[in-house]
């Protein structure tokens, strides 16, 4: 299916609703394994939370010790991310680029779940170059995304195959999904990227791929977990300058 691609999150209900998530059910294991990640990769600095949102990432990068700014296109997205955090860093770029973003300053930059709503691969690759530009030498990116297989499977957090495209989704097409654990159960799209052509956007914007890990449940969390314990519902990229 092709791709007629609006920013879910720009709206006030989707953004009210996801500023309520914490890491509940299968988010959970998105963010279990980010501090050894992150601190095995990063020594501690200036960071950036690309597609910060209601800032849970960029208060979650914050209680690493990380001094982050969080950047977003959605208005209504940072506004509740300045509600939530009066302290902290926010700021509103513009789509597909890192406008007024230092060059060559930041030690980290952290991407969470912010590629599942960027569409085409040209506009993917041209914000790599730019966390190229803005990273220092040796400058480390954690890019976590859905696993393809999140949306050709039901979770805790999201159900996925009540939408039969999904099935037959390639590169560059519409998927979607229903987060249960919001109380907005309008769908969100987003758009499918493989792995493949993942590292080909890495590769194309210069960086090097260190590690790529795709998080499951053990089993023993108290969290009845529907296919996390044998699918990756995330895979987690870590790239270096
Ligand atoms: C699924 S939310 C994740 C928010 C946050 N990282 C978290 O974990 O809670 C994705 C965010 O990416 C933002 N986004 C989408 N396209 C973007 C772009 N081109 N540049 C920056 N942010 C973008 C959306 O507005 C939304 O706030």
């Amino acid at each position: 299916m092709e791709t007629n691609f609006t920013n879910s999150y720009a709206d006030i209900t989707r953004a009210t609703a996801y500023a309520k998530l914490d890491f509940p059910g299968t988010y959970y294991l998105a963010f279990r394994d980010l501090p050894e990640l992150i601190e095995n990769f990063t020594p501690k600095g200036q960071a950036i939370d690309f597609g910060c949102g209601a800032g849970r990432s960029t208060r979650f990068l914050q209680s690493l010790g990380y001094e982050t700014t969080g950047l977003d296109i959605s208005a209504e997205m940072l506004a509740l991310a300045h509600q939530l955090d009066k302290q902290g860093q926010y700021r509103q770029i513009e789509d597909g680029r890192l406008n007024g973003v230092q060059s060559n300053h930041y030690e980290l930059i952290l991407s969470a779940f912010t590629f599942d709503n960027i569409s085409t691969v040209e506009k993917k690759t041209a914000l790599f170059r730019e966390f190229y530009r803005v990273l220092k030498a040796g400058g480390c990116l954690i890019n976590l995304v859905s696993s393809p297989e999140l949306y050709i499977n039901d979770w805790v957090s999201f159900q996925t195959t009540c939408f039969p495209h999904n099935f037959t989704a390639r590169t560059g097409d519409l998927v979607n999904t229903i987060i249960t654990d919001t109380d907005d159960p309008r769908p969100v799209d987003d758009e499918l990227c493989t792995d493949a052509d993942y590292r080909n956007i890495y590769t194309d914007a210069g960086f090097t791929l260190l590690k790529t890990h795709k998080p499951l449940a053990t089993g023993k969390e108290p969290i009845a977990w529907v296919n996390e314990t044998r699918i990756a519902p995330w895979t987690i990229y870590v790239l270096k300058k």
